[in-house]
């Protein structure tokens, strides 16, 4: 699964053509929120997403997307993406991240897209799930994945100066976390528990803006490499090894003859410098603010990365319908 390749660089910030492929699939689906129905936002997204992928001049294809082409009519693992025109890329797409978050109203939905140079980002092949540690930049060399969790809790906060009863983690409320859970509230540290959406935990904790410190626990291995791409901007970490939840999931791995106990990186996961990313605030939330539609049109709040020069812009958009339905390729209802 791991590719070696001679990537070609890109010459532009390919963040700020991204902004708009997340704006769109945000825009689309926000009108799903709270209706309880995940696959029409996420189906809304998609086809958003994939509309505005067609102005990029890049050859895309997409390594992270919806699944397998027989399940997933579009961004399916393997497409091409983009205009053909411009370099060869891997695309990481979430068009919906939280479609759960989203279907019921709850903060945090995000819509996210990360790019790298063909050939560098890593492909989870069948594995569907990933443990983590998402820590910031000052706290990346403070910690091991295979140590206990108050041992890393401590570590983290002597890194960024705090007291361990300071931090704030960021857990999915799973059952699987129930262990986990249990010995994060035994040191004292705080938690945010959040039913879905480690992409937007794994930002908040890379992202110093953020009162999140620490993403701990497993989650989707796709979600993992998206993460990846804004980490490695961020400067921050992600420590992952693949964690199979089913047997079935482990007999694949295990027949790909994937090793299980490797411990994976922002460096192995995104084997290049030149990652862009982009995410846009669907519902809103303590990250990004969710889509508010005006009448006359809508308010989006984005986060755009480029990973070589370490620039993150926060992207407030202002959207006029009348003036997009003229010349937009943005999907909306
Ligand atoms: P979806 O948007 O695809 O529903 O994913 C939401 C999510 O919470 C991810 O952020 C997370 O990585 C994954 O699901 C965890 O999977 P599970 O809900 O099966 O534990």
């Amino acid at each position: 699964m791991t590719i070696e390749a001679k990537p070609e660089a890109p010459a532009k910030n390919l963040a700020l053509d991204l902004v708009r492929v997340t704006e769109a699939a945000a825009l689309a689906s926000a009108r799903w929120l709270g209706k309880g129905d995940k696959n029409a936002g996420d189906k809304a997204a998609v086809d958003a997403m994939r509309l505005s992928f067609n102005s990029m001049d890049i050859k895309g294809t997409i390594i992270i997307g919806e699944g397998e082409k027989d399940d997933a009519p579009m961004l399916y693992n393997g497409e091409h993406v983009g205009n053909g025109h411009g370099i060869s890329m891997d695309i990481a797409v979430d068009p919906v991240d939280g479609t759960n978050l989203l279907a019921f109203g709850r903060p945090n939905a995000i819509s996210v897209v990360g790019v790298a140079p063909g050939g560098t980002m890593y492909n989870p092949g069948p594995s569907y799930y990933m443990q983590k540690l998402v820590v910031p930049a000052p706290a990346k060399n403070a910690v091991d994945i295979d140590a206990p969790v108050d041992v890393n809790l401590k570590s983290i906060a002597k890194a960024l100066g705090k007291d361990v009863d300071d931090l704030i983690v960021f857990v999915l409320d799973k059952l699987r976390h129930e262990k986990l859970i249990k010995k994060i509230r035994s040191t004292g540290a705080r938690i945010y528990l959040n039913t879905d959406g480690d992409v937007a935990g794994a930002l908040m904790a890379a992202d110093p803006r953020s009162e999140v410190d620490v993403m701990i626990g497993t989650g989707g291995t796709p979600e993992g490499v998206i993460s990846a791409c804004a980490i490695k901007a961020m400067g921050g970490q992600i420590f992952g090894r693949l964690d199979p939840q089913s047997f079935v999931e482990k007999e694949a791995l295990q027949e790909q003859g994937v090793d299980l106990r490797e411990i994976l990186t922002v460096e192995n996961l995104i084997k290049s410098d030149d990652v862009f990313f982009s995410a846009t605030g669907i519902s809103g939330g303590t990250f990004l603010r969710g889509v508010e539609y005006t009448g006359a049109g809508a308010i989006t709040s984005s986060m755009v990365i480029r990973a070589k020069t370490g620039s993150m812009r926060y992207i407030e958009a202002h959207h006029n319908w009348e003036r997009l339905m003229k010349i937009s390729s943005v999907a909306y209802d």
